[in-house]
């Protein structure tokens, strides 16, 4: 069992890393599984391409949820690995529409997976061809509504079935012997409610049109988590709002899945990263950057706070703009916007950043030879301490140079 540090500040007292380190708040992910375990009007899962770190992993087993949207073969195997090892059952849906043939065979015979996504007929047609029994398992046909949101990355320039393709292939799976579902993505980071009311309608009218009763309706991720520059609504407000549409929309409202990555574990991960350089003209250089933890910063400016430590003190007082690079030797390892830190700031010092649960360390790279994986938990979050009205972290002694 590794040590498990009360708040960041004994982190620091203890080490001083030199390699990127993520801060696993345990009790942030458990209230955010129960939020979704309450508030969810159906089955919660959760997308391990969020984040795939054995703590996290560890701690949704541990909270009772028994179904997970896995992407690769890969991610079929860690999940059964850490679910065996915790003496767990697990239901994996199988939800990247295109899938090797290959991988499909041996996840239905190796893994027993038996829900799939699709959103063409050459993938019903491999499905077909690797399925001996279509009744023992659920095809969700992925479809794209007409958008009328914003969203920070819209998923649906490369998956979904439009609407007269969706009807046709919902049509096809039932004939086939499957049990026939849909499926679609708001986009990530979604905050708007009634994007899943129209993209509920719009399955309604598909499975009206295909004259098939559906077996379940998996509303995706996209709820989101919070910013300081880009928050929704309460999550309650997305629950009630995909409820009252299922039973609006639909005759009799089908059951109902979720699959978020983002806005059940964006919160319960900070990153730690130290100050490797300084230049003159405020230049910094970075443990960390776009190849690592970092690369989101780079597609959306949702806003992180950032908290300074020297020592196991934080630094307070005036700041100054700071063009931020990464470790690597490649010129585009920068972040696109400027980075607000205290004037004092040196190599040596570190920069604590919350809200780095999603995408952050599942997307590093080993570019260059720098690793950014290291977990290690911390019981406090900062963050959260800074939400109590402080403008350091209640527990850390601060110093204004
Ligand atoms: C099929 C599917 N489900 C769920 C998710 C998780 O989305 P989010 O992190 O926005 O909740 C994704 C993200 O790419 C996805 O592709």
């Amino acid at each position: 069992m590794s040590q498990v540090y009360s708040t960041s500040r004994e982190l620091l007292l203890h080490q001083q890393p030199e390699q990127p380190m993520y801060l696993f708040h345990r009790t942030l992910l458990e209230q955010s599984i129960e939020q979704f375990q309450q508030g969810f009007p159906g089955l919660l899962t959760y997308a391990v391409k969020a984040n795939p770190t054995a703590m996290v992993i560890d701690t949704i087993l541990q909270q009772g949820v028994e179904a997970f949207d896995v992407a690769s073969l890969a991610e079929i195997e860690l999940v059964q690995g850490q679910a065996k090892k915790a003496g767990k059952a697990v239901v994996l849906h199988y939800h990247n529409p295109i899938k090797p043939e290959a991988a499909i065979a041996k996840s239905y015979h190796e893994y027993g997976v038996r829900a799939f996504s699709l959103d063409d007929v050459s993938e019903l047609e491999k499905l077909m061809r690797q399925i001996p029994d279509p009744s023992t398992t659920e095809l969700s046909v992925r479809f794209v509504a007409p958008m009328k949101h914003a969203v920070i990355l819209d998923l649906n320039t490369k998956f979904g079935a439009k609407v007269e393709t969706a009807i046709e292939l919902l049509r096809k799976v039932s004939e086939a012997g499957f049990k026939p579902s849909l499926t679609f993505h708001p986009g990530t980071q979604c905050t708007t409610e009634q994007a899943y009311v129209d993209f509920i309608a719009c399955a309604a009218d598909i499975a009206r049109q295909a004259n098939v009763t559906l077996h379940r309706l998996n509303v995706g991720g996209g709820f989101p988590a919070i910013y300081v520059k880009s928050q929704g609504p309460d999550l309650v407000d997305y629950f009630a709002a995909i409820e009252k549409a299922a039973n609006q929309y639909f005759n009799v409202a089908p059951a109902l899945v979720c699959e978020p990555g983002r806005g059940l574990v964006n919160d319960c991960v900070s990153l730690l990263l130290k100050v490797n350089h300084r230049r003159a003209n405020d230049d910094i250089f970075l443990n960390d950057g776009i190849y690592g933890g970092l690369m989101e910063m780079n597609f959306a400016d949702l806003g992180w706070p950032l908290l300074c430590w020297r020592g196991d003190q934080v630094i307070a007082g005036k700041k100054t703009s700071y063009k931020a690079f990464g470790p690597t030797c490649d010129s585009i390892d920068v972040l696109k916007q400027p980075m607000y830190l205290p004037h004092q700031l040196a190599a040596g010092d570190y920069i604590e950043i919350p809200l780095m649960g999603a995408y952050s360390s599942a997307c590093a790279t080993q570019f260059n030879g720098f690793l950014s994986d290291a977990y290690v938990q911390v019981e406090a979050s900062s963050y959260c301490a800074l939400q109590q009205g402080h403008e350091e972290p209640v527990y850390a002694k601060v110093v204004g140079l």
